[in-house]
Parts: C-alpha cells; structure tokens; sequence
C-alpha cells in the first residue's frame, strides 16, 4: 500500500492588509508574523494605488498582491464589488486597514465590516480623514491640544470612527518639527498595531 504524506497543515490566522501608501505599518505586520509575536500570516495586500510602497514590501515577502485604483469603475460600489471579490478567495480572518486611504461602502461593510479593523494616528475622535498627524501638530502650535495619539478600532460607515480596540496616547512637545512628530507616531503605529491585531485574534489585552 502507498503511504501518502500528510501535508502540514498552517493553523495561523489568515490576515489581509489594505494600503495606500508607504506600507511601513503593513512590514510592521509582516515581521510580527515572520518573528511568531504573531500567530498569523499576511495572505493578501490589496492596494489602492497602484504606486503604493506597500506593494514592494509584499512581493519581497512573497506575498500576493492586488491593485485595484477605483479609477476606472463605474462607481464607488462597483469598485467595493471588486474589492469583495479580490478578498473572498483568500479566506481572511481579518482585514486590516493600514493606511487604508479609500472610505469603504455598505457593499464592503455587510461582507466584511464584523471583521475589520482600521489604524488612525490620532485619538479617538479627532482628526478624521487624511493627514491628521499634520493637523493634530498644526492644533498643537495654535495651543488647542496637547497630546495626540493613535487608535486601532472595529470598522463601520463613518470614517476614522467605531469600536476602540487599542489607543496609545502620544504626548506634543514645543519646538518639535512635523517630521521628528511623525516619526515618533509611526513608531507608536507599528507597535499598537500589532498589539491589536493579535487582541483582535486571540481577545487578549494588548498593554498601552
Ligand atoms: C498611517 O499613519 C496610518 O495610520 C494612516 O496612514 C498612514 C499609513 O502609513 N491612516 C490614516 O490616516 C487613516 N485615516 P504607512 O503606509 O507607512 O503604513
């Protein structure tokens, strides 16, 4: 009788990631599953833009892909619609929006919306939308806030907003440049994030 090999079977989280950008959050993912602080595996990153950074970080790990730029649909749905489908086939557990610049729809929510979550750096609250670590340093220097921060929460129709999952407040300083306050919420970011993702997962608490 032949003897047939059971192949291995990879129990881990099946993880998808959503980009538009730079993808430093995304490599922070990447090498949370590589070093096994995270007991998942990244199985696609869908990209909004087909220049996105991101996109290389992916390949270089082997990686699928998907860009998919909403240029060229009819509409907002039809492009969701593609979206929905690009995601379907790889079985994901969890979405990730990691600067994820595209707001997402009824047709994503109702497939997807119980089981993705979306990064924001800045507070619970504040500064939806685009640049809102600009804007949270531009608060700062007009004296209207003094601290910031970063959140991770479940997604739903209203942009940058639901369900807190982790937040991690970051203090401002007089005198520091945009760049250097980038680089310490980025930092932050990549650490929060990888928290959540695995609270999200295993519903442990991630330390702040
Ligand atoms: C991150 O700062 C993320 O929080 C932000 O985009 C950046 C992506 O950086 N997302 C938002 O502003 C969502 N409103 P990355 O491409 O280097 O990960």
């Amino acid at each position: 009788m032949k003897s047939v090999a059971a192949a291995a079977v990879d129990t881990r989280s099946r993880v998808a990631v959503l980009i538009s950008g730079a993808g430093s959050n995304l490599q922070a993912l990447i090498d949370a599953c590589a070093s096994g602080a995270l007991s998942a595996q990244v199985v696609v990153v869908v990209s909004s833009r087909t220049d996105a950074g991101g996109l290389s970080r992916a390949r270089l790990a082997g990686i699928p892909t998907v860009a998919l730029p909403h240029v060229g649909f009819a509409d907002r749905d039809a492009h969701e619609r593609a979206l929905v489908a690009a995601l379907e086939p790889c079985r994901p557990d969890l979405i990730v929006l990691a600067g994820w610049m595209r707001v997402l729809g009824p047709t994503f929510l109702t497939r997807f919306g119980s089981r993705t979550i979306n990064l924001h750096p800045a507070l619970s609250g504040a500064f939806p939308g685009p640049n809102a670590i600009a804007r949270a340093w531009a608060a700062f220097q007009r004296g209207e806030i003094d601290r910031t921060g970063v959140m991770v929460h479940r997604v739903v129709a209203e942009v940058d907003a639901g369900p807190v999952v982790a937040v991690c407040e970051v203090a401002l300083h007089s005198g520091e440049s945009l760049p250097d306050l980038t680089a310490r919420v980025r930092a932050e970011e990549h650490r929060l994030l990888v928290d959540a993702v695995g609270l999200t997962l295993t519903g442990d608490v991630p330390d702040c």
